[in-house]
């Protein structure tokens, strides 16, 4: 177990680099598995929940070879009936992905359900759905989710009753090897499914539409494995943008997509930073003292991401005015809220909005990460606090983020990570 301690108070200062979106490679690792050769995945973020995927595969017989920002995998190993062991899938959520690939690829998956942050009812019932009209069968038993096709899977025209990202992504990974065209509506459009699309296309598959509200996937026969680089992490990328407005800094950004991050620069923009796009880097200042109050409501893309909804928060605790943040994707996303009171903040949550009044400063405090995304909001806090704040349940944070401490240190923060 690790922990995280800050001196807060220092305005962030210097340039970072982001990573690959970890939401997008959760993904694509698993889709490697649907081509009969290796491939190549360049940009590879250095965060827990890749290694974990990692050794999923290889506890599947499959040939992983990871460099310090890439990962080769070769799936000629893998065969009919091999399940991937329970408790590395019960680490992460995107391990749903293989009930996708392995349907598509073998006529049948058992998978067992998956885990990944505590932020709420999190349902796959969209996903069977999509995989039922396909043809295939499934059942969920003793928290196993077992799928299988006996008759293969077939095109089909499928309509989501929810913008779901895993849905759209799972559906179109079965749907890449299913006889015929599939049409899926009412999908998600965040950038990581064009880029899922992008990798399968490369590899010989025949997706358009993705990053529209309809995705259109004419069945191949087999893919090829290919060479793919990881879209940038606008997550990561707004967990620094929203720290650099927070502790009044001066940040320059880079290797991000500015297009991805328009949600986050409208609204740090409202509340008085400075934020101008430059090719491939976003650079952030803030001349306020204090934030100026504003609403934000978490959507599916483009609207303001539930992922950076947390950090946002943390940013508005000490804003001039009273903001109103409201959680539309994951009733569960305020567990920080308990932990930023220890810190001096006014914040209330009813039903599903959390309404901030600022206050005009934060205090250091020992707090605790209950997930990835309210572990980074808690080091932003920490930032901006007065004195010393001690963060544990830092393990969430690594799933996520790569060398987060070291990354803020690198900007000028005292941020130091100790082992217990
Ligand atoms: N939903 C259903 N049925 C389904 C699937 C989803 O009702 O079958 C509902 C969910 O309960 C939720 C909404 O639809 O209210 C959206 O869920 P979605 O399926 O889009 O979420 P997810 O695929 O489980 C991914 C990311 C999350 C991110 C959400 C939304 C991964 C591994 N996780 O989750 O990332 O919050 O999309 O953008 O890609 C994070 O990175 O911190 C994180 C939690």
């Amino acid at each position: 177990m690790a922990r995280v301690i800050i001196t807060g108070g220092r305005r962030l200062r210097g340039q970072v680099r982001v990573a690959g979106r970890k939401n997008s490679v959760v993904a694509l690792i698993p889709a490697t598995l649907l081509a009969e050769g290796p491939s190549h995945i360049e940009n590879l973020p250095a965060i827990a929940d890749v290694a974990v995927f990692a050794e999923i595969l290889r506890h599947m017989g499959i040939g992983v070879r990871q460099d310090r920002e890439s990962m080769s995998i070769d799936p000629s190993g893998l065969g009919p009936g091999v399940a991937p062991p329970q408790e590395l899938v019960q680490r992460l959520r995107a391990s749903y992905y293989l009930l996708g690939v392995l349907l598509a690829k073998y006529g049948r998956a058992e998978v067992a359900l998956p885990g990944g942050c505590d932020i709420g009812l999190r349902p796959i019932d969209q996903h069977l759905k999509g995989f039922r009209a396909l043809g295939a069968e499934a059942a969920i038993e003793h928290g196993v989710v077992k799928v299988w096709a006996p008759h293969g899977l077939t095109g089909a025209q499928i309509y989501l009753d929810v913008v779901s990202v895993g849905a759209t992504i799972n559906i179109m990974l079965a749907a890449t090897l299913a006889e015929g065209t599939t049409t899926i509506e009412n999908v998600a459009k965040e950038p990581h499914i064009v880029d899922i699309a992008d990798y399968l296309n490369s590899c010989g598959a025949k997706i358009q539409g993705a990053g529209t509200d309809v995705i259109r996937i004419r069945g191949v026969k087999s893919l090829t494995g290919c060479v793919h680089a990881v879209i940038p992490d606008e997550i990561e990328a707004a967990t620094f943008m929203i720290a650099a407005a927070a502790t009044g800094g001066d940040v320059l950004i880079e290797n991000v997509i500015p297009k991805h991050l328009d949600p986050i620069t409208a609204k740090l923009v409202e509340a008085g930073a400075e934020v101008t796009q430059n090719g491939d880097s976003v650079r952030v200042t803030m001349a306020r003292q204090r934030p100026r109050a504003v609403n934000v409501k978490t959507l599916p893309y483009p609207g303001f991401p539930t992922d950076a909804q947390q950090p946002m928060t943390v940013l508005l605790s000490t804003a001039e005015g009273t903001s109103y943040v409201t959680e539309s994707i994951w009733e569960g996303r305020f567990k920080h809220v308990d932990e930023l009171k220890r810190m001096g903040t006014s914040i209330r949550v009813e039903g599903r909005t959390a309404i901030v009044e600022g206050v005009p400063r934060l205090m250091g405090a020992p707090v605790r990460a209950t997930d990835l995304r309210a572990g980074a909001a808690l080091v932003i806090a920490g930032l901006m606090a007065e004195g010393q704040t001690e963060i544990s349940g830092v393990e969430h944070v690594d799933r996520g983020y790569e060398r987060l401490a070291d990354k803020f240190r690198g900007l000028g923060a005292k941020i130091v990570r100790v082992k217990d």
